[in-house]
């Protein structure tokens, strides 16, 4: 397979759009992909400063990488999160996200960085300023544990009794420290690094249970509809799993392979593998599912379903919340004056 653009040996073909490209092209690609997501849906400016959520995986290392290169003010967002058996998953993701701050291998000169002139990139890539001059991004680190007191595993188990996974404690605590955070620290934006198989995954379910408030929910970008509240992107939407994987390869980029212990053998994986079986039958199904979604969204289909909940802060940490009193985190972990 060779390189369309250039005819050198291929590295990724994307059987959907008909593209095989080599390293330097799928990079510049992909890169250029990225900016027309943050344009088409109107993510964020190169003058806002960007809080990215990273995990220490694949996607939010890639975002953030790319994010760097195309020019925006990205500082990190670590949450340990104290899930360190039966494997070292936290202490591992974090060494993952400190080595990829150290490398450098985000630090581009404003010249490399600039996408050669071929047509594609869309005028944005090719006028931009790119990779800000002497910009070093901040990575903040909150530790669960060392903060509220207990590990993720620790706070479900006291919680659910022992049943369940920790996935919903987690869910819940990653929202909070997120918001929070990027609150406090005074960022008007927050990325995640979704990709398209996460998307649809969730697109799939929410659809088979038609759970109709969570499909008006769904989107690219949710603005901050209420003071408090920090605006969340996923730049990464439209992006297969296997193409953040690619450009993570190419671009060098060290990232966790394992997935968290507890979410071996959950639903979504599940679906995840039948979706995969369906997109082998029929390349781009997933693709479409998605976009055809976004469409009926877009056209209003859902917003029937767009509830506007009334909050109010939390009477202990001032989060909004729709809750009376204490919001749903203070009520989960019990706290009883602010913290952190
Ligand atoms: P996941 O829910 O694990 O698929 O992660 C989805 C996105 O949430 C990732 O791409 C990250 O942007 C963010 N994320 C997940 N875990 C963490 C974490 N421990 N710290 C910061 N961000 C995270
Ligand atoms: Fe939160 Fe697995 S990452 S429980
Ligand atoms: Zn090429
Ligand atoms: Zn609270």
């Amino acid at each position: 397979m060779k390189c369309r653009k250039c005819g050198t040996s291929a590295v990724i073909n994307m059987r959907q759009h008909k593209l095989a490209l080599c390293g330097e092209h799928y990079v510049e690609w992909f890169a250029g992909q990225t900016e027309r997501v943050i344009e088409k849906y109107k993510m964020f400016s190169r003058d806002e400063r960007i809080l990215v959520a990273v995990s220490g995986g694949k996607d939010s290392l890639s975002l953030w990488d790319v994010l760097l290169r195309l020019g925006y003010q990205a500082d990190g967002l670590y949450i340990g999160l104290g899930i360190n058996a039966p494997l070292p998953y936290s202490d591992a993701s974090l060494e993952m996200t400190h080595k990829f701050l150290a490398s450098d291998v985000w630090r581009v000169a404003s010249d490399e960085s600039r996408v050669t002139d071929d047509g594609d990139a869309s005028p944005a890539i090719r006028n931009s300023q790119f990779a800000i001059p002497n910009f070093t991004p901040t990575l903040h680190v909150v530790d669960v544990p060392a903060t509220y007191g207990k590990s993720i595993p620790e706070i479900s188990r006291e919680k659910m009794r022992g049943q369940g996974r920790p996935c919903a404690a987690c869910g819940l605590t990653k929202r909070y420290v997120m918001n929070r955070l990027a609150h406090d620290q005074g960022y008007t934006v927050l990325a995640t690094g979704h990709n398209l198989d996460d998307e649809v995954a969730v697109l799939f379910q929410n659809t088979l249970r038609w759970q109709l408030g969570y499909l008006a929910r769904q989107a690219p970008i949710l603005p901050a509809s209420h003071e408090g509240l920090t605006r969340k992107v996923k730049p990464f939407c439209r992006f297969y799993e296997r193409e953040t994987a690619a450009y993570a390869l190419v671009r060098g980029i060290e990232y966790i392979y394992d997935e968290c212990p507890h979410a071996t053998g959950n639903q979504m994986n599940f679906h995840k593998t039948l979706l995969n079986q369906l997109e082998t039958e029929s390349p781009g199904a997933k693709l479409a599912f998605y976009l055809e979604f976004l469409r009926a969204r877009g056209e209003g289909a859902f917003t029937l379903y767009n509830a506007t909940e009334t909050l109010h802060a939390c009477e202990i940490c001032g989060q909004p919340t729709s809750a009376p009193g204490r919001c749903a985190f203070c009520r989960m972990w019990d706290v009883s004056r602010v913290v952190g």
